[in-house]
């Protein structure tokens, strides 16, 4: 005997959970919004990427027409359409420490070369959920101590309401931590008990040297001012050419003089014009101020 039941869920299944097939058309308007909206490059070759990844979202979202969701997407005021479609289209991968070499270089030559009276201002654009800018904090803490009149505030900023959200909230698995939780880390932060074991939280003094604030790189920047120091790391790879020239170009005037701006390892700025000279691998120097 047919379980109708049964048989109608799987059918039902099989409907949704099918790969949305995005007509040529409707590739090229996500595309068109896509680059308006986030400076996103949806290159040829990504159809079938860009399809399965709105699919599940127009699932989510309970949509099966594509000009119905692209509808709600252009209808919808406040704005979470779009952090919706973004967070599909891209990735929010991060990780404390990614790229380590950067670190090093804060600690050996940022932080050596400052001296007081103010806090070193970093900004950290395109942030994610909050692990760069963390461990930012982390290390100036460890390394400056905690009566340093120079520690940083620093400014972290995303696209994404979504991963400010998780940011701001500064609690994350232990297995975040690729390296494991060393003593020195383990000072820094709130361990969870109950239903929060196996997680950790900033504690609030680390928490208290982050601004999380929402800031689209390719929109014309607010007023933020001057850092010495500008993490934009993984992010450019998602832009054309053109627009992380500007980007670039846009950074470099947020710098101090003798500021640096750190990359993405795999994102050379190589052929731009930037007037910013490059010191070591993914790390760029404003000219002036000290050498
Ligand atoms: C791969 S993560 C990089 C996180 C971190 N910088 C790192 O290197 O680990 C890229 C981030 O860029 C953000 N993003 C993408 N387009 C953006 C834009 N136009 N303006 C600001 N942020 C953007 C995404 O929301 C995502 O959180």
């Amino acid at each position: 005997m047919i379980d109708i039941a049964a048989a109608s869920a799987l059918a039902e299944t099989q409907i949704v959970s099918q790969p949305l097939a995005l007509k040529p058309k409707e590739f090229a308007t996500i595309s068109a919004l896509a680059r308006e909206e986030f400076g996103l490059e949806l290159g040829k070759g990504k159809e079938q990427l860009v399809a399965a990844r709105v699919g599940k979202l127009m699932r989510k979202l309970g949509f099966t027409i594509f000009r119905d969701y692209y509808q709600h997407v252009q209808g919808d005021r406040t704005g979470e359409a779009l952090v919706e479609l973004i967070d599909a289209l891209t990735t929010n991968h991060t990780s404390f420490f990614r790229e380590r070499a950067h670190f090093d270089f804060l600690v050996h030559r940022v932080f050596a070369e400052q001296q007081a009276p103010g806090p070193i201002r970093i900004w950290s654009a395109a942030s994610s959920t909050g692990e760069e800018p963390y461990t930012i904090a982390l290390t100036a803490r460890e390394h400056l101590g905690v009566q340093s009149p120079v520690l940083p505030r620093i400014l972290a900023t995303d696209i994404s309401t979504r991963v400010l959200e998780t940011a701001r909230k500064g609690i994350y698995k232990a297995n975040r931590f690729e390296n494991g939780l060393s003593p020195w880390l383990r000072k820094h932060l709130l361990r969870g008990e109950g239903r929060w074991e196996g997680w950790y939280r900033m504690r609030p003094e680390i928490l208290g040297m982050v601004e999380f604030r929402r800031v689209n790189l390719i929109e014309p920047l607010p007023d933020i001012g001057r850092f010495t120091l500008i993490f934009c790391r993984n992010v450019m790879i998602y832009f054309s050419r053109e627009t992380r020239e500007q980007l670039v170009n846009r950074l470099a005037a947020c710098l101090e003089p003798g500021g640096y701006l750190f990359v993405g390892h795999s994102e050379s700025l190589t052929g731009m014009q930037h007037g910013l000279q490059q010191i070591q691998p993914a790390i760029y120097q404003k000219r002036g101020g000290k050498k």
